[in-house]
Order: structure tokens, then C-alpha cells, then sequence
């Protein structure tokens, strides 16, 4: 695939992907905000020939660090390197404004969600590591693990 980007109001883009991935992204008020992050952070596509099929935004936090504020794949290209493909990406901009560390927020593993699950091993698997699990951050029902790298 290719990637463009990062660009901002890619919300039209990203809406249809992130409404097919409804294991992932079930709770409308979360969904408005991924919107409006996608929409208003810096956001990257993977298209195959003219189809978006991935995105994935970031958000600066300082001068060192960023976070990805949300990413997704359509169910039917997982597996394929596409996320690999836009975490690469995110992170050659990133290096270029001498950012340093890359955070992500996740449900924590105490949660027995399966596709989390999936959305872990796929950070690690992409270098990110645990950092620390909070029932704070979000609420007890849904713990917030942040996961970290060094870009
Ligand atoms: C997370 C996501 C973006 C990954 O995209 P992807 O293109 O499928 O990922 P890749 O093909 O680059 O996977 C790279 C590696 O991560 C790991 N991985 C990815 N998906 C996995 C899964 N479902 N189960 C276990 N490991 C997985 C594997 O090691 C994989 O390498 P392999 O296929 O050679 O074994 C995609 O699965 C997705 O859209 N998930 C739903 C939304 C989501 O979780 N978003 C993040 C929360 S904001």
C-alpha cells in the first residue's frame, strides 16, 4: 500500500474504517472524539490503488513526545503489514521533528476483551512495550494500559 500524509480533516477518510471495525470502536461518544482527533491531529492513509483502507493519527504532546491517538486497518486487509507499514510512517515524521518517545492508550490486559487482545500483540509486536495499567485514566470498567517507544 501507499502512505500519504500526515494531513489534517481526514475525518470523511477515516470515518467508513472506523465504523467497520465495530469490535474496536462500539461506544459512540468514543467515536466523535476519535472524529474530531482525526479530524484536528495529523493523520496518515495507507491506500491501495484509490481505496483508504488504514489510518492512523497522531497527537504532539512536547517537544519529545507524541502519542497515536488512534489507528485502524478494514477488517478484511489485517494481517497484510498495513499497520506495520503506517507505525513506520508515523514514526519517520515523528523522528523528523525530533521527536523521541511515541505512547499509545489501550485497554489494559486486567480486561478480558479478545480483540484488545490482538490490538496488544500487535504493539508489542511493533516495539511498543507495557508501561503501566491505570483504572484512573478512563474509568474501572475499561483500564487504560499506556504502552511506550522510543522512536
Ligand atoms: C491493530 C491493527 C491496526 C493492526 O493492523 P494490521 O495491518 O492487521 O497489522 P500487521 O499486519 O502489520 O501486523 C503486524 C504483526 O502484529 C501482530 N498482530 C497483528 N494482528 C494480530 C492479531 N489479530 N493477533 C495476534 N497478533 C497480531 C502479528 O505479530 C503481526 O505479524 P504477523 O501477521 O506476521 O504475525 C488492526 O488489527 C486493526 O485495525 N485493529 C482494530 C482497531 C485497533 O485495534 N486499533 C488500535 C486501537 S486505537
Amino acid at each position: 500500500v501507499k502512505i500519504t500524509g500526515p494531513e489534517f480533516n481526514q475525518g470523511a477518510i477515516c470515518e467508513p474504517i472506523l465504523r467497520s471495525l465495530p469490535d474496536w470502536f462500539g461506544i459512540e461518544e468514543a467515536n466523535r472524539q476519535f472524529l474530531l482527533d482525526i479530524e484536528n491531529s495529523s493523520t496518515l492513509i495507507a491506500w491501495e490503488d484509490d481505496r483508504p483502507v488504514g489510518f492512523l493519527t497522531i497527537k504532539k504532546h512536547s517537544t519529545y513526545s507524541a502519542e497515536v491517538a488512534v489507528t485502524g486497518v478494514l477488517p478484511e486487509y489485517h494481517r497484510r503489514g498495513i499497520g506495520t507499514q503506517l507505525i513506520a510512517a508515523a514514526e519517520a515524521y515523528l523522528r523528523s521533528q525530533g521527536i523521541e518517545y511515541l505512547q499509545v492508550k489501550t485497554l489494559g490486559p486486567s480486561h478480558p476483551d479478545p480483540y484488545y487482545n490482538r490490538t496488544r500483540a500487535f504493539y508489542e509486536k511493533v516495539g511498543f512495550r507495557p508501561l503501566e495499567e491505570f483504572s484512573q485514566i478512563w474509568n474501572a470498567e475499561n483500564p487504560c494500559l499506556i504502552m511506550i517507544k522510543r522512536v
